[in-house]
């Protein structure tokens, strides 16, 4: 599709959409607890309703009013055999979570997903959940998707230290933990997204966090909740930028969640000099805010260590913003950004590359030279929608000609309305 350009001003007000990662686990939770769970501000974008698809097919019943979201949960011994293999879609935390949940269960499900999938890492999960005494494969004998997941009744603690900094394994440990008989230790690499660990206490279980190690002791029962979903600082974190980089810009976005977990991009975009305000609305134990930014004079910085699980969503859009800034900004660490929906390390840097910037690719990251103007160009989103979004982004900068997105309809997966929010700004 041809992306809008030349914009020298936004101006106005967004209502972020629903966190993706909440949402996803509200699912989730609501159909291993007991009794009914309500959902407010589900997130209707494609990666979640591949969740609530999957829930369905294991024969939780799951009513949508078009508001509300009721999950009436019988437990995870309420779930049933899927009759057929169920599609995760693009969704990588749909299929690694529920790796975990299917680890008890007595009978044996096969998952699939698109293209991307079927390239992404699962071993991550599959070792420790087959420790635990579940029998997951991959497809032809690899860790890669189609995946088999054969429960057992009896699983088994463990005392897992992660070797890679990730939610979603840390996640399917735990629930699969939820279901084994006896104490699980699990020690975190880094500290990552802890919205499992929340939802578990908030959904009546016992878990005990300190600082990176976790303790949690099966077998447990959880009771149906209301959740109510909070806006998503990885959506919002695109408007950001676009309001820091555009000229002549304000920009208010309302209603952003501010799990401490999540908001690298704020120490970011602070630390490089960007004028952001930041009024809280939420309560202590679900923080939320309206955040508004400025069109900003930038520096470049450094992003390395425990600061990267905090922004790992975030670092296309933030490498954007260091196109903009003064001096080179280096990104560290962040090697898992390899194995996202794709390759984001070369995604970013040779997409941004063939519209002007100068970005090096490392092994763990990427260096960007500030400063530099972008150009029109034809781009691709490989198909990964932060990518998608972060390109639509970069070409407000560009001045005239046309820049052709490939594969914009990713964008769904995550911000169905993305396009709708962002022109509401420059009307
Ligand atoms: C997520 C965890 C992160 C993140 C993904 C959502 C989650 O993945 O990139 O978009 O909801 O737990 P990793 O656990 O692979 O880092």
């Amino acid at each position: 599709m041809e992306l809008a350009i030349n914009k020298v001003s936004l101006n106005g007000s967004i209502d972020i959409p629903s966190d993706k990662s909440i949402s996803h686990r509200s699912i989730m939770f609501g159909a291993i607890a007991q009794g009914k769970t309500t959902i407010k501000n589900f997130l209707r974008g494609d990666d979640c309703l591949s969740t609530l698809q999957a829930f369905k097919d294991l024969g939780v019943e799951i009513e949508d009013d078009g508001e509300v979201i009721t999950v009436y949960g019988t437990g995870f011994s309420g779930l049933k055999q899927s009759k057929k293999a169920i599609d995760v879609g693009n969704s990588g935390t749909t299929i690694r979570l529920i790796m975990g949940i299917l680890a008890g269960t007595t009978f044996v499900t096969e998952l699939f997903g698109d293209h991307s999938i079927a390239k992404r890492p699962m071993n991550r999960v599959m070792l420790p959940i087959n420790q635990m005494g579940a029998s997951c494969t991959g497809h032809d004998g690899t860790e890669f998707p189609p995946l088999t997941v054969k429960g057992t009744e009896n699983l088994q603690p463990i005392e897992y230290h992660m070797p890679v900094a990730s939610a979603q394994v840390k996640s399917a440990i735990l629930f699969a933990a939820l279901q084994a008989h006896g104490e699980s230790v699990i020690v975190e690499k880094e500290k990552t997204r802890d919205h499992t660990e929340d939802m578990i206490r908030q959904f009546g279980g016992d878990i005990t966090v300190l600082g990176k190690e976790i303790r949690l002791k099966g077998p447990q029962k959880l009771n149906g909740q209301e959740v109510i979903v909070p806006g998503d600082i990885s959506s919002a974190a695109f408007f950001l930028v676009a309001g820091l980089i555009i000229p002549d810009s304000q920009i208010i976005l309302n209603n952003v969640g501010l799990n401490p977990t999540r908001t690298g991009i704020i120490d970011v975009i602070q630390q490089m000099g960007g004028k952001l305000t930041i009024k809280e609305t939420g309560n202590k134990a679900n923080k939320a805010g309206t955040l508004t930014v400025e069109t900003s004079v930038l520096k470049g910085i450094e992003i390395s260590g425990e600061i990267i699980p905090r922004l790992i969503d975030e670092l296309p859009i933030i490498a954007l913003l260091a196109t903009q800034a003064q001096g080179k900004t280096i990104i560290r660490n962040a090697e898992e950004l390899k194995v996202k929906e794709t390759n984001r390390i070369d995604a970013v840097a040779t997409e941004l590359n063939k519209m002007g910037a100068n970005i090096e690719p490392t092994e763990d990251g990427l260096i960007i030279h500030g400063n530099t103007a972008l150009h029109n160009a034809k781009v691709t989103s490989y198909g990964d929608h932060r990518i998608g979004m972060m390109l639509q982004i970069a070409a407000l900068l560009v001045k005239d000609g046309t820049v052709e997105l490939e594969k914009a309809e990713a964008i769904s997966v995550s911000y169905p309305s993305f396009f709708d929010d962002l022109a509401k700004l420059y009307q």
